[in-house]
């Protein structure tokens, strides 16, 4: 993986650019890596503060033989090599919040956009995501940031160069990739994810499209699926929300 590196200064979103390149043929492992996005993209649609020269912000495009239906197991897979990465370059333990959130101490360092094109039940190409704060000074994140964001450098405390953290990145992610995609499957990953997620034993609030869920989160199934205790005691499968802590 990364063995070709497209790198552009400025640029829309490195993933509207993966896709494009994986349209065109691109092969497994390409890299987008750029300065600055001037429309980052998050997940549900809101964007992603990208500021030039102080993040990581790139995007792998893959192109794993799998069904659509395992394909959300990739980004679990990412969350692990992600926390491992960061705790790595900072000596700080990460924590993931379900599905794929990178905190330090409940403040969001990284987050994962992974965009598929399928061929019937088959992924045809993913698109790998990745936003890292790396050297944002604690006052140049928006207002609406302020509280619930953070970088290496603040929680390091020391600017750390960006080739480092993608070089970490890319070390940590591609034996995990390999062995997910080389016969391990989810299983193999799983208990890692649960070694590193700090979601699971805690009442949350899961804003789902159907609306809100409260209850407890109890593990995730073999698939990635987040189950819920509710209050009433019925045990609900979370497929894709953004959990808040209660
Ligand atoms: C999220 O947590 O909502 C996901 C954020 C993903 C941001 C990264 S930055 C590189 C790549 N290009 C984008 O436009 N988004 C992802």
């Amino acid at each position: 993986l990364g063995q070709s590196i497209v790198y552009h200064e400025t640029i829309d979103s490195t993933n509207t650019m993966a896709q494009k390149l994986a349209l065109n043929g691109a092969p497994e492992g390409t890299l987008v890596i750029a300065d600055e996005q001037t429309a980052g993209r998050g997940r549900r649609g809101r964007n992603w503060f990208s500021p030039p020269h102080s993040g990581v912000w790139m995007s792998l495009i893959l192109r794993p033989q799998l069904p659509v239906a395992h394909a959300a197991q990739i980004t679990l897979v990412t969350a692990v090599a992600m926390a491992r990465a960061l705790t790595r370059l900072t000596g700080v333990e990460a924590g993931i919040k379900w599905p794929n959130d990178i905190l330090f101490d409940k403040r969001k360092c990284c987050g994962i956009l992974t965009e598929m094109h399928a061929e019937f039940d088959q992924v045809h190409h993913l698109v790998l995501g990745i936003g890292i704060n790396v050297n944002v000074p604690q006052e140049q994140f928006p207002e609406e940031l302020q509280s619930i964001a953070t970088s290496l450098q603040g929680v390091k405390g020391v600017p750390i160069p960006r080739a480092e953290v993608v070089r970490a990145v890319m070390e940590e992610l591609e034996p995990l990739y390999r062995r997910y995609v080389d016969g391990g499957g989810f299983a193999s990953i799983r208990e890692d994810w649960k070694r590193s997620n700090i979601t699971l034993g805690r009442q949350i609030v899961a804003q789902t499209a159907r609306g809100p869920i409260t209850g407890e989160a109890l593990d995730i199934d073999e698939f990635g699926v987040l189950l819920v205790r509710r209050e009433d005691g019925e045990t609900e499968k979370i497929y894709s929300a953004d959990i808040l802590f209660a």
